[in-house]
């Protein structure tokens, strides 16, 4: 029996704080009460939106529609071969408890990704990454609820054509599948990825790679439940080998990576470059101590927070011509 709630409260759904509140709100624990609460919304000529952890949107003042919450609970090994396990998460399991719970069982390759919010169905649509692993690099399937057909789907994981913050999820799949579960390959054996600057010279246990991790974030991201905050609020620009070597000659320091189609800036860097940096923009700040995130402190409409986000925009647009593209989604 599904109970949806008419104007629903979603301020405390959306780490940005934002005031909103939607038409219907729904969550949804198994595929029963999936489809049931899909025929009701057909039946009431209602649009669809979906909102899982709220750590990446930006949700309007009012959301027309039944918005629905994935909340299927589950974790399972699959299977296990001599040095690898298969473990599906269902899609409202929080990220962070199942990368501590794989840590604890031996199951490796989630330990940089600690601490990340969101849940494990929302990881593959932005493809999730932080110190130098991409849930790319450990996803195997995704189970979907197809709305046209209503049949299950599995998608491999080149069927979700997974990029940089990026998925089939955002584009052609956005408004027809719904993640049910994801299913990632972990490793038996601890082979740490160490690559990032931030992680050079750690000599580590899985536990203390995952704590050193934890550290790092609890160091520099504030928390959403004591700041309200989106993590990064811009993607790191993806610039030609031109463009990079014009930038260089003018900021021999600043910071560049190489990425599969062009050269990756830091957006932070850009930011505090251009200023901006612990700067309040009518209400929204620039974070202190991490220039790619925005905080609300005042819970502002997300108008106030574009608007802010346009402005950055701006003066980095001016000082080094690099356009900023935000990460939030817009629900509503
Ligand atoms: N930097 C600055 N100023 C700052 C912050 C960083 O100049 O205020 C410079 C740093 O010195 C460094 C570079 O920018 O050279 C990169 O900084 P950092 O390692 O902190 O990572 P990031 O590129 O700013 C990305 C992800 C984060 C992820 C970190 C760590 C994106 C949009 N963001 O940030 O993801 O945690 O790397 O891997 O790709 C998120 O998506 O919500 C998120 C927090």
């Amino acid at each position: 029996m599904i109970s949806p709630l008419a104007h629903h409260n979603l301020q405390s759904l959306n780490s940005l704080g934002c005031p909103s509140v939607a038409e219907y709100f729904c969550a949804v624990t198994s595929q029963t009460e999936l489809k049931d609460a899909l025929a009701w919304a057909k039946q009431q000529g209602l649009a669809l939106n979906l909102l899982a952890g709220g750590s990446n949107v930006l949700c309007a003042p009012f959301i027309p529609g039944l918005t629905l919450q994935p909340a299927f609970l589950g974790r399972r090994l699959i299977k296990q071969e001599a040095e690898q396990v298969w473990v599906e998460l269902a899609a409202g399991e929080p990220w962070h408890p199942a990368v501590l719970w794989c840590t604890q069982q031996g199951w490796h390759g989630l330990e940089n990704l600690a601490l990340i919010p969101g849940t494990a169905g929302a990881a593959p649509i932005q493809n999730i990454g932080a110190y130098g692993v991409e849930l790319a690099q450990l996803l195997e399937e995704v189970v979907c609820f197809n709305r046209h057909t209503q049949a299950l789907e599995t998608l491999s994981a080149a069927q979700c054509a997974l990029a940089y913050r990026d998925s089939i999820f955002k584009h052609s799949l956005r408004h027809s599948h719904i993640i049910l579960a994801i299913r990632l390959r972990l490793s038996l054996r601890f082979n740490p990825n160490l690559s990032y600057p931030a992680l050079h010279g750690v000599n580590a246990s899985a536990e203390e790679l995952l704590n050193h991790v934890i550290q790092l974030r609890q160091s520099k991201l504030p928390d959403p439940a004591l700041l309200p905050n989106a993590g990064s609020f811009f993607k790191n620009p993806i610039v030609t080998a031109e463009h990079l070597a014009q930038l260089l000659a003018g900021h021999p320091n600043m910071p560049h990576y190489s990425a599969p189609h062009g050269h990756k800036l830091a957006a932070a860097w850009l930011i505090e470059q251009a200023g901006c940096k612990g700067q309040s923009f009518a209400g929204v700040v620039v974070h202190p101590k991490q220039a790619l995130v925005l905080t609300n402190p005042n819970h502002l409409p997300r108008t106030r927070i574009l608007d802010a986000a346009e402005a950055i925009a701006e003066q980095v647009q001016v000082q080094f011509g690099v356009e900023l593209e935000i990460e939030p989604q817009l629900l509503g």
